[in-house]
């Protein structure tokens, strides 16, 4: 099955596995990932479900939508690599992708 390696806001290092056509944030919290709130339960409508990709992923993924960049900006510290984890949709290619939790997310 593939996987997801997430490094949580406590630095632990968490393997998750996922089906394709999960999101990201359904990955991290079917896999117990600590320190995403996801406030809003998916709906793209809070910010609180902030992960960074890992760079070497960098154009192997769909962009954000203008709905999820509008969104990043109310996330705490935005990089280029921030996403929010309700909005990615994994496929089989996703597998290995390592993945690092906001800090905060407030
Ligand atoms: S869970 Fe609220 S924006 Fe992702």
């Amino acid at each position: 099955m593939p996987h997801i390696l997430f490094i949580d806001s406590n630095e632990a290092e968490i393997e998750a596995p996922f089906t394709s056509g999960d999101t990201l944030l359904h990955a991290a919290q079917h896999a117990g990932v600590e320190g995403i709130l996801a406030e809003c339960g998916g709906g793209c409508s809070c910010a609180t479900c902030h992960v960074m990709l890992n760079t070497s992923w960098d154009g192997q993924l769909d962009p954000p939508s203008d709905q999820e960049a509008d969104m990043l900006t109310f996330a705490v510290e935005p990089t280029p690599h921030s996403r929010l984890a309700c909005q990615v949709i994994l496929t089989d290619a996703h597998d290995g992708l390592r993945v690092q939790v906001a800090k905060r997310q407030y």
